[in-house]
Order: C-alpha cells, then sequence, then structure tokens
C-alpha cells in the first residue's frame, strides 16, 4: 500500500498585526466581546501590494527546505485559496513561476475555508496513485481584502496568512484518508457576492465584500465536524482515544472546543492559533499544523485529525500519521 506522507512544513504570516484595541477604534465593537465570543486576540494583515501568492510563496519555501526538496522535484503544485491575486492565471501558477518549479500542474483549489483540506485531498490521491512524486500543497489567504471594515460581525474575525506542505509516497504511513463534503444549499450563510459572471458592483455598499450569518453559520459548523470527525476515524476502525492531536480550522475558539469535547480530547491536545491569527481561511490549518510541528509538539508517528469549514458550505477532514 502506497501512502502520502508529509515530508515537509512551512508557514508565513505578514507583518503587520491588529489587535482587538486597534478594532475598537474602527468599529463598535470591544477586547472583551471579541474575546469571548471567538478567542480571538489579534490577527495579521498583508501590507500594501502584498498578495497571496506573495504568503503561499514563503509558505511553500520554507515547507520546500524543511522537506530537503528543491524546485526541480515538484511534480504537482495545489493552492487552497478564495483569494487568488488575479481572476487567471492560478495562484499556484505564480508561485510555480517564482519557485521556478515550471512545468509541473498546477492549480488552485476554491472551497473557502476548507481549501487546503480539499488540496490536500486532490494532492493524496495523485500521490498514492503514482502519479506524483512530490506535491507542494499550500493553504493561502489575504481574506482581509474582501472584509467590509464597517461591518463589526465580520471584520474582526478574519486574518491573512499562508501555510504549506510537501507531500512524498511513503510504503509505510501517512495520510490514512480524507473526507470532503458540501451543501450548496447553505450559500446565504458565508458568501462574497460578486463576481465575474454575476457582475462588480461598483456603488457603495456593495464591492467585494464577505457577508455572513454567523449564528446560523456557528450551529451547522459545530454539527458538520462533529459528524467528519466520527467519519474518519470510523473509516479508518480507529477510536476517539487513539488520536494524539486534532488540528482544527481557526474559526472560533468555542467550535473548536465543541468539537473537542465531542472527540473526548483535552484541549492540551488541541492546536489552537486563532487567539493570535484570527481566520485565514485556506490557511489556517497549515499554520497550525506548522506551528505545533516547529515547536516540537507533534511528532512523527502521532495520529492526527484535520479539518475545517467554510462557505459554500463546504467541510472535510484529514486523518494522518504524520
Ligand atoms: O471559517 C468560516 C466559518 N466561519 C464561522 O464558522 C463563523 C461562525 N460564527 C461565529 O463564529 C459566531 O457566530 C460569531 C463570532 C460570528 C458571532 O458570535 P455570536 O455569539 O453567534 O453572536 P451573534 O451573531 O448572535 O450576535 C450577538 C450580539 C448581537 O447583538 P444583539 O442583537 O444581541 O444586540 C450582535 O450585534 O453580538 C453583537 N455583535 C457584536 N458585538 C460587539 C456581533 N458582532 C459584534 C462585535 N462586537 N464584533
Amino acid at each position: 500500500m502506497l501512502y502520502s506522507r508529509i515530508a515537509g512544513t512551512g508557514s508565513y504570516l505578514p507583518d503587520r498585526v491588529l489587535s482587538n484595541a486597534d478594532l475598537e477604534r474602527i468599529v463598535d465593537t470591544t477586547d472583551a466581546w471579541i474575546q469571548e465570543r471567538t478567542g480571538i486576540r489579534q490577527r495579521h494583515v498583508a501590507a500594501d501590494g502584498q498578495t497571496t501568492a506573495d504568503l503561499a510563496e514563503m509558505a511553500a519555501l520554507r515547507a520546500m527546505e524543511a522537506a530537503g526538496v528543491t524546485a526541480a522535484d515538484i511534480d504537482m503544485l495545489v493552492v487552497g485559496t478564495t483569494t487568488p491575486d488575479l481572476i487567471f492565471p492560478s495562484t499556484a501558477c505564480l508561485v510555480q513561476a517564482r519557485l521556478g518549479a515550471n512545468g509541473c500542474a498546477a492549480f488552485d483549489v476554491n472551497a473557502a475555508c476548507s481549501g487546503f483540506i480539499y488540496a490536500l485531498s486532490m494532492a493524496d490521491k495523485f500521490v498514492r496513485s503514482g502519479q506524483s512524486k512530490c506535491a507542494l500543497v499550500i493553504g493561502a489567504e489575504t481574506l482581509t481584502r474582501m472584509i467590509d471594515w464597517t461591518d463589526r460581525g465580520t471584520c474582526v474575525l478574519f486574518g491573512d496568512g499562508a501555510g504549506a506542505v510537501v507531500l512524498k509516497p511513503s510504503e509505510e504511513t501517512g495520510i490514512l484518508s480524507t473526507h470532503l463534503h458540501a451543501d450548496g444549499g447553505y450559500k446565504e450563510l458565508l458568501f462574497n457576492p460578486v463576481g465575474v459572471s454575476a457582475g462588480f458592483i461598483d456603488e457603495p455598499g456593495h464591492g467585494v465584500k464577505v457577508k455572513m450569518i454567523g449564528n446560523e453559520l456557528f450551529k451547522v459548523a459545530v454539527r458538520a465536524l462533529a459528524r467528519t470527525a466520527e467519519e474518519a476515524l470510523a473509516a479508518n476502525e480507529l477510536p476517539q482515544e487513539a488520536l494524539d492531536w486534532l488540528v482544527p480550522h481557526q474559526a472560533n475558539l468555542r467550535i473548536i472546543t465543541a468539537t473537542a469535547r465531542h472527540l473526548g480530547l483535552p484541549m492540551e491536545r488541541v492546536i489552537v492559533t486563532v487567539d493570535r491569527h484570527g481566520n485565514t481561511s485556506s490557511g489556517s490549518v497549515p499554520l497550525a499544523l506548522d506551528e505545533a510541528v516547529r515547536d516540537g509538539r507533534i511528532q512523527r508517528g502521532q495520529l492526527l485529525l484535520m479539518e475545517a469549514f467554510g462557505g459554500g458550505i463546504t467541510w472535510g477532514s484529514a486523518l494522518l500519521r504524520y
């Protein structure tokens, strides 16, 4: 049996930090409300002119260094993003050219905040089938570029950042399974109403802005994440107790806590970055993974459940032995 195994991880956060106190000066909110309802204390925001591809490139270089691979080794490049630099070429193509990995397959996956899990699942299939020997998978976003900074219900939540992994084939172990889901019937809970075909509306109150019904989405997220965690364990006939780490999407500390509680996992076994990163959409899971790998919490051989949830709605998981 051939598995795809994470050979190296990397991540990148822009320098500029926006604290809750900074937001208190922009909208009618308080540090106490944001911390109590979301667990967020601060988020990183891309500099003017700094794009998703810039963040993705930095995360990719770090993952490649950790995996000990060069651009010439990469034969597949997938970027999970919902905030591409351009409509086309894809952010994956832009990153490919910068890295000098020209020639290999390169494409973006848009599954909103589940983008990294979707991208990882695609690459996993290529590596397992023998078609890819070295896949670079990136989750990268500049979500703050499409935030309505007058809407306190959304602007306090999001941040910018990127994470990446290099996947290589392994005879021993690696990604055990991935599970992807979507329900387009919930579109109205989190979406951006403009686009190429629907049209860009150049009027006050419109523009490229995220719209969200947060409290409804919260309930759907908690239910979907509990189900997908159970699904991943059942597919591999593993009990909850076998899990070493939960590496969840970082949207809201209360959602993360609810998933951990459902799995019977103490919070010491959950990687949390939402307090410092906010919700970086596709960037959040690989950012959390890289942090915990680099600080030594996640060790080789341990069992990890990664999961995500986002607009679409989309959700999914990856169960793996690191
Ligand atoms: O990654 C994609 C997935 N995204 C998510 O999963 C987001 C899921 N949703 C959430 O995380 C939460 O629903 C929020 C953090 C967005 C909101 O928390 P909530 O506890 O569900 O609050 P709510 O929307 O029910 O609003 C409660 C109150 C309202 O005031 P009233 O009507 O009770 O007077 C809001 O206007 O909190 C008010 N409120 C705020 N107050 C201060 C909403 N945003 C803020 C704010 N500061 N930033």
